[in-house]
């Protein structure tokens, strides 16, 4: 597998192992940061790659700096610009997982808003090694972070502590991976993913009021079911739909789409990946990788 080799850091391009912030700047001392995963995929037909809804990550980062209230964050043209350039200089010969990063790089107080600086790197990724087998996933006792007091519908880095314990504890526990609820007991999300069901035919997502990450992943798959044909509903959803649910899948840039086939140990359906989860996941393999014509907007090639 291909190495990480530059990154850019303030707009420079440097060796990646070389980018440095101090121990006490705000983003380390209280995770004064925000960031975008994004994917370049590799077209198998003709090597080429491209990047997965550059423009949209892009926004929502800057939903996110404007969230943090940051002191002149960098422009998207800037950030545009060092995406497709990370890409080049990395020189994949395999699909590249690209993060974006803002943070507070001086020292100060929580309250210290700039100055602001950034990172874009480029890094191998593999896809999940249950990516066609499915996840075993158990409904975690940590709970998502409520919107009055993290902002869930951006990529803080400091989200991330509720995952992370949610994570360790499913792996403690012999799950895969963790499905997390909102402090009101509804399904929320996973740990850095989204969440669908199917039941009586019926995709059904978490809606946006059930403190969700406001995913592009998602939003990519309600458009590739609008237009399967099948029916989608957003709503809150409960824990014990996932138990009786058909099929249960998650979905996000990291994780891409994988079946979740066990819930607390009760199989989902009959407990294989089943053919709205392996349809979405083609449709969305298609896209993303740029086999099929159709939104060729979501793909920014890196020239
Ligand atoms: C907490 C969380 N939820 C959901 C997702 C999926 O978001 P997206 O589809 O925009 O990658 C992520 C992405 O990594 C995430 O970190």
């Amino acid at each position: 597998m291909w190495q990480a080799r530059r990154i850019i850091h303030n707009g420079q391009d440097m060796p990646f192992a070389d980018a440095r912030l101090h121990p006490l700047s705000l983003a380390v001392a209280y995770g004064i940061a925000v960031f975008e995963g994004l994917r370049a995929y590799r077209n198998p037909a003709d090597g080429s790659f491209s990047v997965f809804r550059l423009e949209d990550h892009l926004a929502r980062l800057q939903q996110g700096m404007k969230v943090m209230r940051f002191d002149a964050p960098p422009t998207t043209d800037v950030l545009r610009a060092a995406v497709l350039e990370v890409v080049r200089l990395n020189a994949p010969d395999d699909d590249a997982y690209i993060r974006v990063q803002a943070q507070i790089e001086g020292l100060g107080t929580m309250a210290t808003t700039g100055p602001v600086g950034w990172i874009a790197a480029a890094l191998p990724r593999e896809r999940s090694a249950k990516f066609a087998t499915g996840l075993a996933a158990g409904v975690s006792s940590w709970t998502r972070l409520p919107d009055n007091s993290m902002p869930p519908r951006i990529k803080a880095s400091a989200n991330y502590h509720a995952g992370r314990l949610a994570t360790l504890q499913a792996k403690a526990d012999g799950y895969d991976s963790a499905l997390l609820l909102t402090a009101r007991g509804k399904l929320s999300e996973a740990a850095a993913a989204c969440v669908f069901l199917v039941r009586d035919g019926v995709l059904v997502t978490p809606d946006r009021a059930s403190d969700i990450l406001e995913s592009v992943t998602r939003d990519t798959v309600l458009v590739l079911a609008a237009e399967a044909g099948l029916a989608v509903e957003q709503r809150a959803v409960d824990r014990t739909e996932l138990y009786v649910a058909e099929e249960v899948f998650v979905c996000g840039t990291g994780q891409e789409l994988v079946a979740v086939t066990s819930v607390d140990r009760l199989p989902v359906g009959d407990g294989d990946p089943g053919p709205v989860t392996r349809r979405l996941q083609a449709a969305y393999e298609a896209v993303v990788r740029g086999t099929t014509g159709a939104h060729v907007t979501w793909r920014t090639p890196v020239s």
